[in-house]
């Protein structure tokens, strides 16, 4: 059974953490007691909005200090990858502390990259993860759970010699990327199963990490890395800004020195069990027979 529900308005989150006294938990136990979670309850869930007042001189020092220790390679892997509306990993592991023991159960309903699940399993809690959309779902299910280094790379290698049936071409995607990054990026589109396969995922989620950043450090021409803008957008400020071509790179070198990276401490040592499933949390939740065994929901949304 529950004992207890946060819910966390993801703008609030947004705050900085000396402004997280902000933060507020509308403590709704008791909504998700029963272990058949109606339509309707999700419903308030959503609309739910968190209670505005100040929290206690007390909690606030918990939520601002003491942030609970995990390993490096934990902490290599807690920024997979860049997302809207992320929850600090550090606020995650405080409140999961808080709240549970090890072995416990933490779920998150809309678990966007995965923060909430990587925190729980990186505390030896066991996690249970939602994500509807397929970037969030492939970021929080690879980092709860990443293939071997050696896999990867030969999928990469595997990967590089594959020729897309379909090349898009387009004005953005000519000013986008080079022309042998658009050739690597359109076969890992079409070739990785990101979705049964786990090395497939990994990569492509260590992929997506690198779509886009400041010139140079990314596969594409500069672009935001959380927000997506539109291609229109896009074109016509590469143009104002005189950055019309791509940067010229090696999609397979780069994506080589950005796995090296990431697997450089190792991978979240999981004593843990958990799972993160892909699709809409109001068909799943009600089926799940985990619901159960649950001690801590703690999720955030965008309201
Ligand atoms: C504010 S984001 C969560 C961010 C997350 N806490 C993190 O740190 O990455 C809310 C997430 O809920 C997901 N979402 C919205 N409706 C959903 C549904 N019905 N089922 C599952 N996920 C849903 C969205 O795709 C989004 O990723």
């Amino acid at each position: 059974m529950l004992t207890r529900i946060s819910l966390i308005d993801a703008n609030h989150l947004a705050l900085k953490l000396d402004r997280m006294n902000r933060l507020i938990f509308d403590d709704a136990t008791g909504w998700l007691r029963n272990k058949n979670i109606s339509r309707r309850t999700l419903t308030t869930f959503r609309t739910a909005r968190p209670v505005s007042k100040k929290i206690v001189e007390a909690d606030r020092v918990r939520l601002t200090k003491g942030i609970p220790a995990i390993s490096l390679a934990a902490k290599q892997w807690a920024g997979v990858g860049p997302y809207y509306a992320m929850m600090p990993t550090s606020f995650a592991l405080q409140q999961i502390k808080h709240f549970t023991d090890q072995g416990d159960v933490v779920l998150d309903p809309f678990c966007g990259r995965g923060t909430v699940p990587f925190a729980a399993a990186a505390l030896g809690r066991s996690f249970f993860g939602i994500e509807i959309f397929p970037v969030g779902w492939v970021y929080s299910a690879t980092k709860c759970n990443p293939a071997s280094q050696v896999r990867v790379e030969r999928r990469l290698e595997e990967i590089a010699k594959l020729k897309p049936s379909l090349l898009e071409d387009s004005e953005f995607f000519r000013m986008a990327y080079a022309p042998k990054t658009l050739q690597f990026l359109c076969a890992a589109r079409q070739y990785l199963d990101w979705q049964n396969n786990q090395t497939d995922r990994t990569l492509m989620a260590l992929i997506l990490v690198c779509l886009h950043d400041k010139t140079g450090a990314g596969l594409s021409n500069q672009m935001r890395q959380t927000k997506a803008v539109h291609p229109t957008y896009a074109v016509r400020w590469w143009k104002r800004h005189r950055k019309s071509t791509p940067p010229d790179i090696d999609p397979v070198e780069m994506m080589k020195l950005k796995i090296k990276w990431r697997y450089a401490k190792g991978v979240l040592d999981l004593d843990s069990t958990g799972k993160i499933y892909l699709g809409d949390c109001t068909r799943i939740l009600p089926r799940a027979s985990r619901i159960a065994n649950v001690k801590l929901l703690l999720t955030s949304l965008k309201t």
